[in-house]
């Protein structure tokens, strides 16, 4: 009896034993290559037939949450461009060149895509003063939202914002116009007739709304004709914060939650953002 280990000891072996083929299953690459996919692609996705399908979505929990911006493309309009953003994207570092990874810089309008206007955007003193992207209030940025339509036969003047009965409190505003109709955003070449902010539809929304976040749905909230004076007007408190290029199309109009991240760029006066809503 000497020789052979108490049954305790040998359930304790057993356990081990287990234990530890727990671990080499965990820690073995699965046959099939699962673990070279990419973590953030939908579980079906990770397997198939040796193909791998890419989904992209407008739209995450089953329509809860909406993206309202847009994806950065090589011909997506740019502010004043004929043929579009271009190629942005360059790989400094390729694999193909046997690099261990993949390593791309990115050269991009800080105004192009969905993207936030700072202060400094248009007046010196603040540019010089450093109201850059990375001093933005998030609070601002993050809460109640209300979206909603603007008439489409005229750009947002005085007269229409009247029209709009923006409720007292409303402190985010995003506005669908025309542009969305036009599907602008889609339109590689840049066009100035986009509908926007004239400079008395600003200085209304200044006078007799406490909106702090304007929204738009075009690469400015100022309208062609009055680009530097809506600029100068919704800026200068600069308690206002303008996001542009949203993309607000099959959305209904109506309250949301509204969450919108700049980048931390200092010294810029503009920023790419991501913006979404939750419903
Ligand atoms: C809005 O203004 C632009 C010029 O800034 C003009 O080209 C466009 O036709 C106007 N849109 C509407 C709907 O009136």
């Amino acid at each position: 009896m000497g020789l052979h280990p108490p049954p305790t000891a040998m359930a304790a072996a057993a356990v081990s034993l287990f234990f530890l083929f727990l671990i080499y299953l965990v820690v073995l690459p699965s046959p099939g290559g699962a673990t070279t996919a990419h973590p953030g692609y939908p579980q079906e996705e990770e397997c198939g037939l040796g193909e791998l399908a890419v989904v992209r979505r407008e739209e995450y929990g089953g329509g809860r949450i909406v993206d309202i911006s847009h994806a950065y493309r090589e011909e997506m309009p740019g502010w004043e461009l004929q043929e579009g953003l271009g190629r942005f994207l360059r790989l400094t570092r390729s694999m193909d060149d046997g690099d261990v990874a993949y390593f791309s810089e990115l050269r991009l309008p800080a105004h192009s895509g969905t993207h936030v206007d700072t202060p400094g955007h248009v007046f010196r003193r603040y540019y010089e003063a450093g109201f850059d992207v990375d001093t933005l209030d998030l609070d601002v940025l993050n809460g109640p939202a209300l979206l909603l339509d603007v008439p489409r036969d005229k750009n947002i003047t005085a007269e229409v914002m009247k029209s709009l009965h923006i409720p007292k409190g409303a402190r985010r505003v995003l506005f669908r116009t025309l542009n969305t109709d036009r599907q602008l955003m889609w339109k590689t070449e840049f066009d100035t007739s986009y509908v926007g902010f004239m400079k008395d539809g600003a200085q209304w929304l200044v006078d007799n709304t406490e909106v702090k976040l304007v929204g738009i749905d075009y690469l400015s909230v100022a309208a062609w004709d009055d680009l530097i004076p809506s600029h100068l007007v919704f800026l200068e408190s600069r308690e206002i914060i303008l996001v542009e290029a949203l993309k607000l199309d099959h959305v209904e109009a109506g309250i949301y939650d509204l969450h919108c991240l700049p980048l931390r760029l200092r010294g810029a006066e503009g920023s790419p953002i991501r913006c979404i809503l939750i419903k």
